[in-house]
């Protein structure tokens, strides 16, 4: 079965646990996951998984689809009229636009306690001795002092640094899908989580960068979501600190970075391959052009 393949079902049975809820809130929870993104953070974390050995698929699998519903409770709450207003999120109305702000703000709560209850179910039994570890690491992606709720409150500070900021709003659930994915398939107490982190953290700056410069040179048609918030919402960002064609060098310095920090593995030069391929999909050859 390919990745993607693996991952929707995996989403499914995850949001399948949702019968008896209240049925709007339980409708907007459907509507927030599915249709997908391009599930990029699970990706990671099934490839890293896989390059070191594979030996807990039902831990790699529950870790990448925690990490896909912070993610996805991510967007829901960013979206919200109190953050960054926007009507649109992978080509429809953002979850606040099509069901209110209350389900909206319950809704990125169910998905952040519904990403722990998956990983604490698909990493007990034989994936026990990992538990502990995937916990560490996936929570500290969402939570304090630097990770994705820490990311948004830097946008409530009259002050940010501008990497301090998309490492903890970005970079932290990239890292903790490479570590999380190494912890679940390295043999037990041998994956080289600070290594796998930092790798992830790089690639998630890259992303971050790549998202910025798409605010400002790509349409909302491509994105699904609109264009030029950054410059509208007086966001630190990588175009605004370097120009478009500033952060474009950083982007390439950053993906250059993560490729380095690969830690050695079996399946490192399949890694190199995917983050090439992203960083294509992100960032077609038209708009680096432009952003140059
Ligand atoms: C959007 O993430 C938010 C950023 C961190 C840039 P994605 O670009 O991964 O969004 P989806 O999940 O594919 O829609
Ligand atoms: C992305 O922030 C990180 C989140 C925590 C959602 P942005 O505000 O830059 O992401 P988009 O552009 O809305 O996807
Ligand atoms: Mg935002
Ligand atoms: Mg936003």
């Amino acid at each position: 079965m390919d990745a993607m393949t693996r991952i929707e079902q995996a989403m499914q049975v995850a949001l399948g646990t949702t019968g008896g809820s209240p049925p709007r809130l339980a409708a907007a929870l459907r509507y927030a996951v599915f249709p997908g993104g391009a599930r990029v953070r699970p990706r990671l974390c099934l490839s890293v998984a896989g390059a070191c050995g594979g030996h807990d698929p039902a831990a790699a699998e529950a870790a990448a689809v925690a990490i896909e519903l912070l993610h996805c409770a991510s967007l829901v709450h960013d979206d919200m009229p109190c953050f960054d207003d926007a009507a649109m999120r992978r080509g429809k109305p953002s979850v606040h636009r099509a069901f209110g702000e209350n389900l909206a703000l319950l809704t990125g709560d169910a998905l952040i306690v519904l990403a722990f209850q998956t990983l604490g179910q698909g990493a007990s039994g034989e994936g026990a001795g990992r538990l502990g570890a995937l916990l560490a690491i996936v929570a500290g992606a969402a939570g304090m002092p630097f990770g994705i709720v820490a990311g948004q409150a830097w946008e409530c500070e009259p002050q940010a640094d501008l990497a301090v900021y998309q490492r903890a709003k970005t970079a932290a659930l990239f890292a903790a899908a490479a570590a999380a994915g190494a912890a679940a398939g390295a043999p037990v107490g041998q994956a080289m989580v600070a290594g796998w982190q930092r790798f992830g953290e790089h690639l998630g700056e890259a992303y971050q960068v790549a998202d910025d410069i798409r605010d400002v040179l790509a349409r909302p048609e491509e994105m699904g979501k609109p264009a030029g918030q950054d410059h509208h919402l007086g966001r630190p960002s990588a175009v605004a600190a370097f120009g478009a064609r500033g952060a474009l060098l950083r982007l390439k310095g950053l993906v250059a970075s993560a490729i380095g920090a690969i830690p050695p593995c079996p399946g490192a030069g399949d890694l190199r391959g995917l983050i090439l391929l992203e960083v294509q999909r992100l960032l077609p050859d038209d708009i680096s052009r432009r952003a140059a």
